[in-house]
């Protein structure tokens, strides 16, 4: 059967490992929960790759940071505040929500086919709350193109100090212009060798390692199982997308806070930003030809379902099976180049 969505009514503690975690990441509940229903799309939000923002759309963008930062601060229940959005994540990934009907069986949304499904809903709300926000329905999330030699740094819209956009809990040796190393533990520190290795390790995720559909995404995960473990991940989470997680979460603290930690990582605002991009590459993924079927037709995947609270700050149940085409929610990338898919190792 399909993993059902989680009773926020039974949110509990979330853990780190096995020690609690002193922060409760439960969200508010609501009697009222909706089947949701995709709105009709007039016109494709585009999403815009973070280093070649304009200043018009970099204002707007920390104009909507902002405001759910304010939101923080006038109601903290406020589900669409920037500390709820990322309690978020908190709850979903670090053994909040527990699986209903399996008492004291966490839920974890990462190493798993869940994993791409789930951070696209996650950003289709936030987006809609900002875009509602700002009262501008072409808002459109920025991407970091970490795939791409000019998005391997942190882009600096976030590395300005006085900016919304701004965390101060990252490695303060990755800040611009250091290079960014996507892969994990590497010792390797001339910068053109660490690019020419992200693209390599891209193309080996995204094309020359998955041979099935599973590889890519993540391993079946149902109702009644165990959390999924980093080894159940597709090549694209395990690889670039951890990658990222750990190249700039903060040493200084315990769990590598913000970004190196799932409970944490939703209040650094690149986050998200990453995220665009991990949801890119689900993208790019299915345009890839590949001898494998990418379709996925179980019906505990298509079925298996999450809950948000959206842009109205009315709670709503969401189904993996309505994700699958990104322009049905709204949102395109800017295309880019791709210079991945020549570095064949
Ligand atoms: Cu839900 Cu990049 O993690």
């Amino acid at each position: 059967a399909p993993l059902l969505p989680p009773e926020f009514k039974s949110c509990g503690v979330a853990y780190v490992g096995d020690d609690p975690l002193d922060v409760n990441c439960c969200p508010p509940t609501s009697d009222i929960i909706k089947d949701y229903k995709l709105p009709p799309v007039h016109r494709l939000r585009v999403r815009r790759a973070a280093h070649r923002l304009n200043q018009a759309n970099i204002a707007k963008y920390k104009r909507a940071v902002k405001m759910m930062r304010d939101l923080d601060v006038s109601d903290p229940t406020d589900p669409r505040g920037f500390t709820q959005q990322a309690n978020i994540h908190c709850a979903y990934c670090n053994g909040a929500h527990d699986q209903v009907g399996h008492e004291g069986l966490d839920i974890q949304v990462h190493f798993s086919w869940l994993f791409f499904p789930f951070h696209r809903w996650y950003l289709y709300f936030y987006e809609r709350i900002m875009a509602d926000l700002l009262k501008d329905p072409t808002f459109a999330l920025p991407f970091w193109n970490w795939d791409h030699p000019k998005g391997m740094q942190l882009p600096g819209i976030f590395d300005e100090e006085d900016s919304p956009l701004y965390d101060p809990n990252r490695n303060q040796d990755r800040r611009p212009p250091a290079v960014l190393n996507l892969a994990l533990n590497s010792t390797i520190t001339d910068p053109a060798q660490i690019i020419s290795n992200n693209l390599s390790l891209m193309y080996n995720e995204m094309i020359g390692t998955p041979a099935s559909a599973t590889d890519f995404m993540g391993k079946a995960y149902r109702d009644g199982d165990a959390p999924p473990t980093y080894p159940d991940g597709g090549t694209s989470e395990k690889g670039s997308h951890t990658g990222i997680h750990a190249w700039f979460g903060d040493p200084r603290n315990e769990y590598n806070e913000d970004i190196g930690n799932f409970y944490s990582a939703g209040r650094d605002a690149a986050f998200y930003a990453h995220h665009a991009n991990v949801d890119r590459m689900w993208t790019i993924w299915n345009k890839i030809s590949a001898d494998y079927p990418k379709v996925i037709t179980d019906p505990d995947y298509l079925e298996a379902s999450f809950m948000f609270y959206d842009e109205k700050k009315q709670l709503v149940r969401v189904k993996v099976a309505d994700s699958f085409n990104h322009k049905n929610l709204g949102y395109d990338y800017e295309s880019v180049d791709i210079p991945w898919v020549r570095s064949k190792p």
